[in-house]
């Protein structure tokens, strides 16, 4: 089984890093179907990529909703075949002190980063079962390797996902099935930007770069290339696996 011409679902790809790894994926011949909650940056980043001539479909979805992942993992199915690679990328993230968080804030964090992953892996399982063969990568974050002040719901949202890939890992290889995930840095994206112009980042780019070894931000393509080696049949003995895709800093 190769991954060129196979079906990937590709969670958040409107934007940011799922946009690259859309893209990576669709430059290697696999037909994508992004699941994004932002319609309209998701109907012009479709309508791009199809221009492109890339085979590419878009789905307005929120992730931490059943019924709409359901239905959406369904239509891919019928649209594009099997699905047999899925990178759970969609994210949200959240600055407050502990003490200021709320339950909604915080279910909403949860709902998003990790009920999503586990929805949406369930919906395509049976197509990788039959197959015998899958691909899943969640994307994590550094954060929960070395923790992040004002950051604790999603920190815990993410470190929970480090153990959802973990233990499907396990659950999983012997159907040829691997699950690993990327837990980025600080790589320049939309959401990123979006951060360090509304203060939530102490420290500019320029003085991150600094505490990098290789002495640079990450860019989308750092982890969209990396994600597109962990969906390819050369990665079949990786599983269970976090890989740092980040310059050097928090290995
Ligand atoms: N950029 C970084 O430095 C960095 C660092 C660590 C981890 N991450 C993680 O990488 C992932 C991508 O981040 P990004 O920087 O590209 O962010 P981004 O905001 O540019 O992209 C996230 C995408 O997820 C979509 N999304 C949000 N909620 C959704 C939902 N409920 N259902 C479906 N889609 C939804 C958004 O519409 C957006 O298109 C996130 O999970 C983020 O936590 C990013």
């Amino acid at each position: 089984m190769a991954f060129e011409g196979t079906t990937a679902i590709v969670t958040g790809g409107a934007s940011g890093l799922g946009l690259a790894i859309t893209e990576a994926l669709a430059a290697r011949g696999t037909k994508v179907a992004i699941f994004d909650i932002q319609a309209d940056r998701l109907e012009a980043e479709v309508a791009r990529l199809r221009g492109q001539g890339d085979t590419v479909r878009g789905h307005v979805v929120d992730v931490s909703d059943r019924a709409q992942v359901t239905g959406a993992v369904e239509q891919t199915r019928t649209e594009l075949g099997p699905v047999l690679i899925l990178v759970s990328n969609a994210g949200v993230v959240q600055f407050d002190r502990f003490e200021s968080i709320t339950d909604d804030l915080w279910e909403r964090v949860m709902a998003v980063n990790l009920r999503g992953p586990y929805l949406v892996t369930q919906a395509v399982l049976p197509d990788m079962r039959t197959a015998r063969w899958g691909r899943i990568v969640n994307i994590s974050s550094s954060s929960s390797q070395g923790g992040q002040e004002r950051m604790a719901a999603y920190v815990s949202s993410k470190a929970g996902l480090i153990g959802l890939t973990k233990a499907l890992a396990l659950e999983l290889g012997k159907d040829g099935i691997t699950v690993n995930t990327i837990p980025p840095g600080m790589v320049v994206t939309p959401q990123l930007l979006g951060e360090i112009s509304k203060g939530n980042f102490t420290n500019s780019l320029d003085h991150f770069a600094k505490l990098t070894p290789v002495r640079r931000a990450g860019r989308p393509e750092d982890i969209a290339n990396a994600t597109a080696f962990l969906c390819d049949d050369a990665s079949s003995y990786i599983t269970g696996q976090i890989i740092g895709v980040n310059g050097g800093r928090r290995t």
